[in-house]
């Protein structure tokens, strides 16, 4: 049975959206993994949209599960993840601008630089991942560096499911079809099976909701499912009736249930 790391970027988002204290990183944490979760991945970007450097240390303390820390290939960022130590790291392209990460990162085209940032990190403790698309020359460069997992970006996957996506596309050139869907399926299938020959461990991630997870699920051999946008943004209607109604007995000056 696969597990769930659930991304909490999000959180930090709405928090860094104000400046506030709150929502707390730290309670998202908490909550996820109390209802189950095996892990709790964050990303520190360099412009620092979502969490902040002293985050790290705060869920270092409260996370039970495995906190992974999702980074660029920098010298700064390997300078954090060897003072914070999480349980894993996982190497993500980072563009100035993007609204979030666009496809994996090229290892084979990094190698050197990807190389050195395992070299740093791993004999610390940390376990090397890498974010890559499903392409067997990014899956050979991985192992080459370092790399004991892999995590298969599934993007294009997630543009192409659920079907509804289609009406919004229609008339641009992604417009999905059935055969796009089985196709970008089919290609995280083989890059899943790849992998798991050369020795990797294969988890899955990027724009994966409720409607769309379950054909991956089904898939032998995925260690992981990173999921984040999908499960913060679901909690707003999951727990919007609760935040509103608590608010309301306050300004009516009934006591909180
Ligand atoms: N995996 C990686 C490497 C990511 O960068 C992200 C997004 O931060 C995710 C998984 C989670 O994607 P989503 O928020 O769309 O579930």
């Amino acid at each position: 049975m696969s597990k769930l790391n659930v991304n909490i970027d999000l959180v930090a988002r709405l928090r860094e959206m104000r400046k506030t204290t709150y929502p707390d990183l730290v309670e998202a944490a908490r909550i996820a993994e109390g209802a189950g979760c095996s892990g709790i991945t964050v990303h520190l970007r360099g412009d620092r949209r979502h969490i902040q450097d002293e985050d790290l240390p705060a869920l270092k303390k409260v996370v039970k599960t495995r906190l992974t820390l999702e980074m660029a290939v920098t010298e700064e960022m390997s300078a954090i993840a060897l003072e914070s130590k999480p349980d894993m790291i996982s190497l993500v392209p980072e563009a100035p601008g993007e609204v979030t990460t666009q496809g994996g990162l090229d290892v084979a085209g990094n190698f050197d630089a990807v190389k050195a940032c395992f070299d740093r990190t791993t004999p610390a403790g940390v376990h090397p991942g890498v974010f890559i698309d499903p392409d067997e020359r990014q899956i050979d460069a991985s192992l080459r560096a370092g790399a004991k997992s892999v995590e298969l970006c599934t993007a294009n996957y997630s543009v192409v499911q659920p079907f509804q996506a289609a009406d919004q596309l229609a008339g641009s050139k992604a417009c999905p079809t059935a055969e796009d869907e089985d196709r970008e399926f089919e290609l995280i299938e083989q890059a899943a099976a790849y992998a798991r020959e050369k020795g990797l461990l294969v988890n899955l991630g990027h724009g994966l909701t409720l409607e769309n997870t379950a054909r991956l699920a089904a898939l032998p051999g995925i260690e992981d499912f990173n999921i984040g946008h999908s499960i913060i943004t679901r909690a707003v209607f999951v727990g919007l009736e609760k935040a509103v109604l608590d608010m309301l007995r306050v300004v009516e000056g009934a006591p909180e249930a």
